[in-house]
């Protein structure tokens, strides 16, 4: 399904010529730039608007591109066959402006291991300022709010954010320069700080860019692995379910090597990450400016205003999803997808400023579920517990979100 919606991005964004494995049949697509729509392939025209699948399993098995596809050899992507692997042929990650991301920092925070939490309270302090004012038709008039005691400690936490990303961009420009991140010829291997070291914005831009990676990046799958873990916890049924899928892809040694289809094969944990992204979605709500006007119910909300989208409220309608505060994975298997009308799901958002972190975020959470589970039992630590749910922008619980754990042997 990702897969799906990053192709609706590429489809919209790129022209893609499509192209026939003729012994397996596939379809599969490159990428071509500045070429016409409507691209010819074997005879066949595919019209503009077109949504296409593709297949870069049968890609990585053509034998023009991978010679004994189905023979496991790492050397072929030895720095010395690097020639053999022609363009577009290697997709495991996409391509294109909305390919998987990565963001890599070298840069060590210790946040967890210090009593340094500057970084980390400056952030919760400026999101929590940030969130009233969005609130408050009062507080977001500029004039007012700067007459506020709020003003100078959001103002001293902006001073402490800004300077943290600076670390994270002079490491880049060192390891670009000695070429250890970046060797400047195989496009696969940019990563997003790459991209801003090689566009046209300022330090300034540069510098908000790598904030937003990681503000939108950290926190959101952090909560997502905290409130399963406390559901999980809760529920003892759902938790035996997803260790018994663990098991049966990874068998019983709690230090397993686990591959990224491994990750992939499992769809039960798949189902719990999407039900806790349901019940507690790491961004609550988000805004957007109207286009145009729109009626909703009789009343029409002029073109320009902003509105806020509440993801929360939404996947907590009776209408879409029954009983809403009940922790049901199986709301999301493939055979209740059918229940799950358009638009009412939207955890990552919808749309061409939907999240572009989504895939690597649903990897990152299963991976240390994953980890965790196989290790710990997770116990309810309290019974009487209610997390008290509140917005730093993530959603997070004031309250904490207590959970027992005891180390098990598979
Ligand atoms: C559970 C994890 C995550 C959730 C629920 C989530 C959710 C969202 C949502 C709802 C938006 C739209 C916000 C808006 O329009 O105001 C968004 C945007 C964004 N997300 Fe995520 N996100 C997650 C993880 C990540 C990760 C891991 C990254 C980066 C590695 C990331 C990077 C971004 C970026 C850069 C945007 C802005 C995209 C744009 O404006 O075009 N997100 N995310």
């Amino acid at each position: 399904m990702y897969l799906l919606i990053y192709l609706l991005h590429m489809c919209s964004l790129f022209q893609i010529h499509v192209v026939e494995n003729k012994k397996t049949n596939n379809v599969y697509v490159k990428e071509k730039k500045n070429k016409a729509w409507n691209e010819i392939a074997n005879g066949v025209t595919i019209p503009k608007g077109t949504e296409v699948s593709i297949a870069i399993y049968a890609t990585h098995h053509d034998e023009k591109n991978f010679p004994n596809p189905n023979i496991f050899d790492p050397d072929r992507f030895l720095p010395e066959n690097a020639d053999k692997i022609q363009p577009y042929t290697f997709l495991p990650f996409t391509k294109g402006p909305r390919d998987c991301i990565e963001l890599i920092t070298n840069v060590r925070t210790n946040f967890q291991e210090t009593s340094d939490k500057g970084y980390l309270n400056a952030r919760s302090t400026y999101l929590t300022i940030f969130m009233n004012r969005a609130y408050s038709s009062l507080k977001r008039s500029e004039l007012y709010f700067s007459h506020t005691h709020e003003y100078k400690i959001y103002k001293k936490c902006i001073d402490i954010l800004k300077k943290f990303p600076l670390p994270i961009i002079e490491a880049a420009k060192t390891a670009r320069k000695k070429k250890n991140i970046f060797d400047g010829e195989n496009e696969s291997s940019r990563k997003v700080v790459d991209f801003f070291l090689d566009s046209d914005i300022s330090e300034n831009e540069f510098r908000d860019n790598i904030d937003m990676f990681i503000v939108a990046g950290h926190d959101t799958p952090g909560s997502g692995i905290a409130f399963t873990l406390y559901e999980l916890a809760q529920n003892s049924v759902v938790q035996n379910k997803l260790l018994d899928e663990s098991i049966s892809l990874l068998g019983k040694d709690p230090d397993a090597v686990v591959t990224l289809q491994d990750i992939q094969n499992m769809t039960y944990l798949d189902c719990v990450l999407k039900e806790t992204l349901r019940k507690y979605p790491s961004v609550p709500s988000y805004e957007r400016t109207l286009e145009e006007d729109i009626t909703i119910d009789g009343i029409t909300i002029p073109r320009g205003t902003e509105v806020a989208i509440s993801a929360y409220a939404i996947h907590h309608d009776e209408d879409y999803f029954p009983k809403p505060d009940v922790y049901d994975p199986d709301r999301f298997l493939l055979e209740n997808s059918d229940k799950i009308q358009p638009y009412s799901y939207i955890p990552f958002s919808k749309g061409p400023r939907d999240c572009i972190g989504k895939t690597i975020a649903m990897l990152v959470m299963k991976s240390i579920i994953t980890k965790i589970l196989r290790n710990f039992e997770l116990l309810p630590a309290n019974t009487t517990h209610t997390p008290e749910l509140t917005c730093e922008f993530v959603l997070k619980s004031a309250n904490g979100l207590p959970v027992k754990i005891l180390r098990r042997s598979l």
